[in-house]
């Protein structure tokens, strides 16, 4: 059983996984308008992984006798200015996920919730590999610059990422 702080902190990080896969689909939209739909699609891809971490975390309150709550999420901005803009955006919002999530670690630590802590460990590398990602593809947006035909060929690139 988990306490009830630690219920309520993984139901608002249910929310926030939500809404993460919420604003990749908001991007994946504003792509798509755009014809860029190789990044559409790993916009996409993004947003049902981030579901997929809900889920995780839903699937957990049940399985330590707790109770996932279907939250509102709220709505995602529809317009971007450029596709580095959306890339900055995205390691900004990741950055801001890496916080809750170190700072839930920290609770199960003070609460010596061992279950909940190997539940976030699996978060933490997540975090580090997203980050990791999105570092990566800003640096090369911005080596490539922003010509129509280097953005063809970042959009050709991130359509085939699995
Ligand atoms: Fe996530
Ligand atoms: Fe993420």
């Amino acid at each position: 059983m988990i306490s009830a702080t630690m219920e309520k902190e993984l139901n608002d990080q249910l929310k926030a996984e939500l809404y993460s896969a919420n604003l990749y689909l908001a991007m994946s939209s504003w792509c798509s308008s755009k014809d860029l739909n190789g990044t559409a699609q790993f916009f996409r891809k993004q947003s049902e992984e981030e579901y997929q971490h809900g889920m995780k975390i839903y699937d957990y309150l049940f399985e330590v006798g707790a109770r996932a709550i279907v939250p509102a999420i709220d709505q995602p901005p529809s317009n971007y200015d450029s596709l580095e803009e959306i890339f900055k955006q995205t390691l900004d919002h990741e950055k801001h996920i890496t916080e809750l999530i170190n700072k839930l670690m920290e609770l199960a630590n003070q609460e010596k919730d061992y279950p909940t802590a190997n539940l976030l460990n699996w978060f933490v590398a997540e975090q580090v590999e997203e980050e990791g990602m999105v570092h990566d593809i800003l640096a090369q947006l911005r080596m490539v610059g922003t010509s129509g035909q280097a953005l063809f060929m970042i959009d050709r690139e991130l359509g085939k990422r699995e």
